[in-house]
């Protein structure tokens, strides 16, 4: 099952399974991790352009990279192409690639017109590629949902534009907005993108284990996976699915391989926010580390619990050196 090496634009991808982007999650620590694991590409967290614009020192952070994570996709949203295209002028160091949100379901991000809401104005999607488009010279991507509601589902319209106005790849995740992350990603609307489009399409959505991961290759034909939630306390999924797909065989990783990685993932987290970030943002990946062994649940209150870094270095240190098992 080897493949060829996917490109987008003047990017040639190591792999053709990528992080999504994730507000909340997906900052220089996690995409460090997710890199270690294989990642042909990540994503920063969506960056709004009018922060851009502001210079805030949040949108600055948002924007904090490091070489080893390398190829790193910006994510931006907004809804005004001249906004976007000054954004596009403030940052410091052009992006290995560009993204835009055409997908946020967050009621705040809708209320300001980007996100999904601009799946409900395809004339101003055309206006905002025109403009972003020629900013950009390097690899320029969306990402966008089936549509806005089952009764406007419009994926092949916004894929033929974004193809027309010469963007690069886009990425689709096939529910509508109204549909939040309730229900089923509905795969079949990649494979129809898939069939109408030449440019690259990245499937995103319900891939949690490897079987899935192929299993949306095989059943789309889409070029890329973009892991989400799947990737939860499991970066190994991304080397798993990197594995299969080269035909080799899968290991799963121990309690101490677990281990090892909670420890990295703390320690970048503490370099890049300091402790007291680095506990609070910790918790939360550790208890999803945890999921599946034995003892989850209590060890999970204990975690959510910790006010202290030390303490909840122990309490880890305990937990994962007792080998609780599957
Ligand atoms: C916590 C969270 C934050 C997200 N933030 C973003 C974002 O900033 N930009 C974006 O395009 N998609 C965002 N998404 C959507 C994901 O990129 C992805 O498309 C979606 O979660 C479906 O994939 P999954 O089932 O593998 O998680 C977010 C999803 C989650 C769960």
């Amino acid at each position: 099952m080897q493949r060829a090496p996917l490109t987008i634009q003047s990017l040639t991808l190591t792999s053709p399974v990528i992080l999504a982007p994730m507000a909340g999650i997906s900052n220089l620590p996690y995409r460090r991790i997710m890199k270690s694991c294989g990642a042909g590409l990540v994503f920063s967290e969506m960056v709004s352009a009018n922060g851009l614009i502001r210079d805030g020192a949040k949108t600055q952070q948002l924007l904090t990279t490091h070489t080893e994570e390398y190829p790193l996709g910006i994510q931006l949203f907004g809804n005004d192409p001249q906004v976007l295209g000054e954004a596009l002028s403030k940052l410091k160091n052009p992006p290995a690639l560009v993204d835009l949100n055409m997908g946020c379901p967050v009621k705040k991000v809708i209320r300001s017109g980007s996100g999904s809401a601009l799946l409900q104005d395809t004339g101003l999607i055309t206006r905002i590629l025109k403009v972003v488009r020629h900013c950009v010279t390097g690899p320029l991507t969306i990402k966008i949902r089936s549509g806005w509601d089952i009764h406007h589902i419009n994926f092949l319209e916004v894929g033929h534009i974004a193809q027309e106005e010469g963007v690069d790849a886009i990425t689709l995740h096939p529910r509508t907005r109204c549909q939040g992350f309730t229900g089923k990603a509905n795969w079949n609307h990649l494979g129809k993108l898939k069939k109408s489009l030449s440019i690259p399409v990245f499937g995103s959505g319900d891939i949690m284990t490897v079987d899935d991961g192929i299993r949306m290759l095989n059943e789309t034909g889409c070029d890329g996976l973009m892991i989400g939630r799947g990737g939860y306390g499991n970066p190994w999924l991304i080397q798993q699915l990197n594995d299969a797909l080269q035909g080799k065989q899968i290991t799963c990783p121990s309690t101490a391989d677990k281990l090892v990685m909670i420890h990295r993932h703390l320690g970048l987290h503490r370099e890049q926010f300091g402790d007291y970030k680095a506990l609070l943002e910790m918790r939360k990946h550790i208890s999803w580390y945890a999921r599946g062994m034995e003892g989850a649940s209590q060890f999970r209150s204990k975690v959510q619990a910790c006010q202290q870094l030390s303490e909840l270095i122990c309490l880890t240190d305990d937990f994962f050196q007792q080998g609780h098992h599957l």
